[in-house]
Formats: structure tokens, sequence, C-alpha cells
């Protein structure tokens, strides 16, 4: 809800500049520098003027995609940008390679080619032409914006030489053109996107596995497809921690290692959200049967120095394991129904505040089981979809009316392990904190969870 308000902002943002008379100059033969989409770099793209369609992304039927493999200090890659729309018929992009620490420094150099040059932020307007002097960000494009056939979609390859030196992590920032060849700005779909890469991986410790719990109630039970989180040592370095961003995510599937640790679980890869030292968030992967299920933790997956854990057992793997995310451990995460308020008391969460009795509220839960249409580990569903199995609420003792649950599926643009229920509370109910049950199936949500009432 806060992005769709944002959203909302920006519009109102662009019909304003839409009325302020732009200079026409020749972008198709290259665009201005720091127009990737990058937060470090303003965080605008092409829709500053390209505007038919903004904001950038709005249009889910076209994409840009940058594919680019970790990285070997010092050794040349060569990066793809792929733009495309099955109604565009003429091409444009922008790339920029940041370190991760600091992403307001630029990491390696691009080399231009027939199809791309490589322009340096000199302050200027249209920046200047590679190579960069030192500090200057710099950005591979399109310099003669290419036509194909209605549809065919277009690949930018640039070549990209990292530095000498293992600088951690790397992201491209990418924005790409989807044009109608019309020779002006409108009519076009821009693209934004980001793509982490890392250098080698060097963990030097063999993990072990202590615990492996529901990622929401840190209790028992867990199920296929189900968020969970491991625990353990030697997972990273003492005092690391990575939390899954934007760039890990590669056509619309969360990554199956992540810091250098993958997690298998009866020898299947699970999708990874949060990598630190002891303890590690995963969603299960689609597993066959129940009761007892081996996990494994690897360190530097599939490299020469690879790490394998001791196999572990866990013998709590259930049909359906339902939990509420909690922000204390009783307290549900919950909002109200546009997301504009944080359903706790202000104890919990500092501004946040209780429910009336009667309001819609959305919370936050795993373990919910399969979902029509249905979803592999790693997804991020981009639409609505329903828990396949009968789901049933108590607050404070009283049933809510099925009528009154309003939704039970997964949460749209997220992984598909975490659910949402939106549902309206009872019209009655005492002043605090109300018990609230969830039934899935006919099983009941692991913990004890409340939610604070206030008439
Ligand atoms: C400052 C305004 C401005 C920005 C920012 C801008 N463009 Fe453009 N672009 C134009 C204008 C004006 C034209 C039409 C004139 C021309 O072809 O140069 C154009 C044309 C194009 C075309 C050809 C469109 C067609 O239908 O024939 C492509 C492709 C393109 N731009 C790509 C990009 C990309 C990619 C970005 C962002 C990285 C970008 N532009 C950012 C102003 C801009």
């Amino acid at each position: 809800m806060l992005r769709s308000t944002l959203t909302m902002k920006k519009r109102v943002l662009l019909a304003v500049l839409g009325a302020t008379p732009i200079v026409l100059m020749g972008y198709s033969t290259g665009p201005p520098p720091k127009r990737t989409g990058a937060a470090v770099d303003g965080g605008v793209n092409c829709t500053l003027c390209h505007r038919t369609y903004a904001p950038a992304n709005s249009d889910p039927i076209g994409s840009v995609r940058i594919d680019a493999s970790n990285y070997v200090p010092g050794v040349k890659q060569t990066i793809h940008v792929t733009v495309s729309h099955p109604q565009a018929q003429r091409w444009g992009f922008q790339l920029s390679a940041r370190l991760a620490g600091d992403d307001s420094k630029i990491a390696g150099n691009f080399a231009p080619n027939d199809v791309a040059r490589v322009i340096c932020d000199d302050g200027s307007a249209r920046g200047s032409l590679a190579p960069c002097p030192a500090g200057q960000p710099e950005f591979a494009e399109h310099f003669d914006a290419p036509r194909t056939d209605v549809g065919a979609g277009f690949t930018f390859s640039v070549d990209w030489t990292p530095p000498p030196t293992n600088v951690g992590d790397v992201i491209f920032y990418a924005a790409g053109n989807a044009a109608n060849g019309d020779g002006t700005f409108n009519g076009d779909r821009i693209y934004t996107t980001v793509r982490r890469i890392s250098p080698p991986c060097g963990l030097t410790q063999k993990p072990a596995i202590t615990g492996a719990l529901n990622g929401a109630s840190f209790q028992g039970p867990w199920s296929s497809g189900s968020l969970m989180s491991v625990f353990g040592s030697n997972f990273g370095t003492t005092g690391s921690n990575r939390v899954i961003s934007a760039g890990d995510v590669v056509a619309d599937k969360f990554p199956q290692s992540l810091a250098c640790i993958a997690v298998t679980i009866n020898g299947q890869n699970a999708p990874i959200t949060y990598v630190q030292q002891n303890q590690i968030n995963l969603q299960a992967p689609a597993l066959a049967g129940v009761g007892a299920a081996s996990i494994v933790v690897i360190a530097n997956p599939g490299a020469p120095n690879e790490l394998r854990s001791d196999p572990f057992t866990v013998t709590t793997q259930q049909a359906l394991a339902p939990a509420i995310f909690t922000f204390n451990g009783n307290s549900i995460a919950a909002t109200s129904a546009d997301g504009s308020k944080i359903i706790a008391n202000a104890s919990v969460v500092p501004g946040g505040v209780p429910a009336r009795p009667g309001d819609i509220i959305v919370f936050y839960a795993t373990g919910m089981g399969t979902t029509n249409p249905g979803f592999t580990p790693g997804d991020i569903p981009l639409a609505a979809a329903q828990v396949s199995s009968p789901v049933a609420i108590t607050v404070g003792g009283v049933s809510v009316p099925p009528a009154d649950i309003l939704y039970a599926g997964v949460s749209p643009q997220s992984i598909c392990g975490l659910y949402q229920v939106n549902f309206k509370l009872p019209a009655s109910l005492p002043d605090g904190d109300a018990a609230i049950v969830l039934n899935v199936g006919g099983t009941a949500a692991a913990g004890r969870t409340t939610v604070p009432i206030k008439n």
C-alpha cells in the first residue's frame, strides 16, 4: 500500500511536469547520464522524458533483464541487457556498475562497442565520452537506438572488466526503453532493474546446524513451501548479515544461494531470504511426504572450496503448519486495510494503534499450504492467489463468519511462502489484547497470538 501511495505521488508529479515545455534534443543517440533509476543517482530514469507509460515498469508485459555472472577480480566478462515488449520495435538502454558496499562508487569499467558507448557523469547535462576521470561514475548505453521487427526485443552486450581486487558484491543498475520507433519520446515503455553479483566465495569454516523452526512462530512445525529459519554456526563471518535485495531476484525468483550459503532439504535447494552467522531464513522447497526431513547447509556452494554441514534431521514437517508473523512473539504483524496504520500497541511498535471492532485488518502468515493458482518455492506471485484449504479465524473466542474473511492467500510481490489474510474483526469485542486463532485445513496456528482492541 505504501508502494501505491508513492506511485500516486509520482503520477501527480509527472502530470505537473507534463505541462512544462521540454527542449528537444537527439536522445535516441544516447540518453543523459544517471537515468538507470538507481537511488544513488537520484532515483530517476528515462520516464523523465519518456512519460507515456510512466512510472517505469507499469506495463508488466515488457521487461529489462541483466545477465551477469559472479566475477573474478580483473577478469573481463560480457554483461547482457535484454529489453523486450511484444509491441515495441526500437530499443535503448543504460547500465551502471557500482560497489554494493557504497553504490556511489563505480565498480570496474565498460568497453564501448558497435551498439554501446560509455559516458561519464562529468556534471554536464549530456555527460562526456569515456575513458572517465577517476571518481566519475560511468554508464554504458545505446548510441544509435536499434530497430527490429515488432516484438523481437534486443540484447545489448557490453564487455565489463571488474576491479583487479575483490571489492565485495557489485550491483548493476539498468534502464531499458522498449520504444515504438516513432522517433519521439511518446508511446515508449521504460523498465528498470537491478542485478547483484559476487566475487568468489571464501568461507573457511564448516557450517553446523543446531535447529530448524517455522519462520513465523519460531516453533517446531513447518511445511512444504513454508518460511523457515535454520539455526547453527559458521553460516558466515562473525557479525555479517545479508538481507535479500532486489538485485538478488532474477526472473522473479528468489535465489538458491545468498552470501555464499545454500541449503538443501531432502536434497532440494531452498530459496534463501536472509543469512547471518548463526541463522538462515529460507523457504522450504516443495517436499513430498511429512515427518522427517534432512537439512544440509553448504558454504561456498558449487565451488572447489565447498564445505557441507553434517545432515541435520528434523521430524516436524507437517502437511500444513500455519503460523502468524508477530512483532514480539505474540502481537500479530498486522496493518489497517489500506496499509496506512500498523495495528499494535504503541509499547510494542512506536506509532502502532489498536484496531476497532468491525475494522478490516491484514496480517501475515506462513505454512498455509497450496494456493490456486499454485507456485514453486522462490516464486514471486504478482497477483492474488487464494489458499486451497478452508481458513477459519476466531478473535477473542468469537468466530469470524466466512464471508468476513475477505482474502487468505499469497502476498503479491513477495516470496510465495508469505501469505496474507484480510478479514473483518467481529463487531463486538472488549478492549484489550484479544487472542487470535488461525486454523487452516483443520490445523491451528502454533503459538498464542493476539491483536490489540480499543472501542
Ligand atoms: C531528457 C529527456 C530524455 C531522457 C531522460 C531520455 N530520453 Fe530517450 N529520447 C528523448 C527524445 C527527445 C527522443 C526523441 C528524439 C531522438 O530520437 O533523439 C528520445 C528517443 C529515444 C529513443 C527512440 C524512440 C523511438 O520511439 O524512436 C530511444 C530508444 C530512447 N530515447 C531511449 C532512452 C533511454 C533508454 C533512456 C533512459 C536511459 C532515455 N531515452 C532517456 C529524450 C530523452
